[in-house]
């Protein structure tokens, strides 16, 4: 049995008095792709934020690679980040870089020389179709292109845990195959370990090993993709299938899910 890369055990995340993850726990094995699924503001994010040291817990504990990252400095945290890739929900590149400096900006902080800078940032590029926007600036990118600029920007360092936090929303279905099919060659060729946050369901259920719902703070189902399929549980079928459950059939709202109501699968 390998050990986790990832436990985090019991952890807790408010701002200001607002409730945000309330005791999640869960662990992730090396090599394993785990999908977060749940309805926006959930705080899917905020717990991807938090694995990664962005967000500190106020309880609970995380471990990355058997390290609290929570325990180190600022200097420790960006050392250990170096081996976990991050794509975030927005682009978030840098505007008045190039392509080439954004998706190298680790390697250029490190001084690597510039023509291993570029044929490292060039197979990037290659993985994720956009060699041609090596040295065009983000303002002469669409959205999707963007958005796969930082996935290349995310897998420069060759990093061995890769959190997505939805690497596919947005893109056209095409795209969507692509970013699919990298992050499953990814894990096959090179043993990645991946936890990928998303609204795509069909990408879930693709890309996964296993699935975990998350519902107001709290991991409500978990599974293999088949155990998702087949859950019987009203809030899982719910979201698998796109049904409002807030709308009653007078298209009045109702009271929230009947989640909590409703035992999660085991
Ligand atoms: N830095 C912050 N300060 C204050 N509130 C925050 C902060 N980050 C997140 N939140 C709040 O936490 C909640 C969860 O946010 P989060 O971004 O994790 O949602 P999400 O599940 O990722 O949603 P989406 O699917 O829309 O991206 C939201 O109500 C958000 O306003
Ligand atoms: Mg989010």
């Amino acid at each position: 049995m390998t050990d986790p890369v990832v436990v985090v055990d019991q952890v807790h995340k408010s701002f200001g008095g607002h409730r945000v993850l309330t005791g999640v726990t869960l662990s992730v094995t090396a090599g394993e792709t785990v999908a977060i699924l749940g309805r926006s503001g959930t705080g899917k994010s905020v717990l991807l934020k938090t694995i990664i040291a962005l967000l500190d817990p106020d309880r609970g504990s995380v471990q990355v690679f058997g390290k609290n990252l929570h325990a180190l400095d600022e200097d420790g945290r960006r050392k250990a980040r170096a081996g976990i890739g991050y794509v975030f929900q927005g682009a978030a590149l840098f505007d008045s870089l190039t392509v080439l400096e954004n998706v190298g900006f680790a390697m250029y902080q490190q001084r690597r020389p510039e023509a291993e800078i570029r044929t490292e940032v060039m197979k990037r590029l290659e993985m994720v179709g956009l060699a041609d926007a090596i040295d065009k600036v983000p303002s002469e990118l669409s959205g999707g292109m963007q958005k796969r600029v930082g996935l290349a920007r995310a897998i420069i360092g060759e990093p061995k845990l890769i959190l997505y936090d939805e690497p596919t929303t947005g893109l056209d279905p095409l795209t969507t195959d692509v970013i699919n099919r990298i992050i499953l060659r990814l894990r096959r060729k090179l043993g990645v370990t991946s936890i990928v946050v998303t609204h795509d369901i069909k990408s879930a259920f693709t890309i996964a090993d296993r699935i975990i719902m998350l519902e107001q703070g709290l991991i409500v189902a978990e599974g293999t993709p088949d155990d998702i399929q087949a859950s019987g549980n009203l809030w899982v079928r719910n979201f698998i299938t796109g049904h409002s459950p807030e709308i009653d059939t007078n298209g009045s709202r109702a009271r929230i899910p009947a989640i909590l109501v409703d035992p999660p699968v085991e």
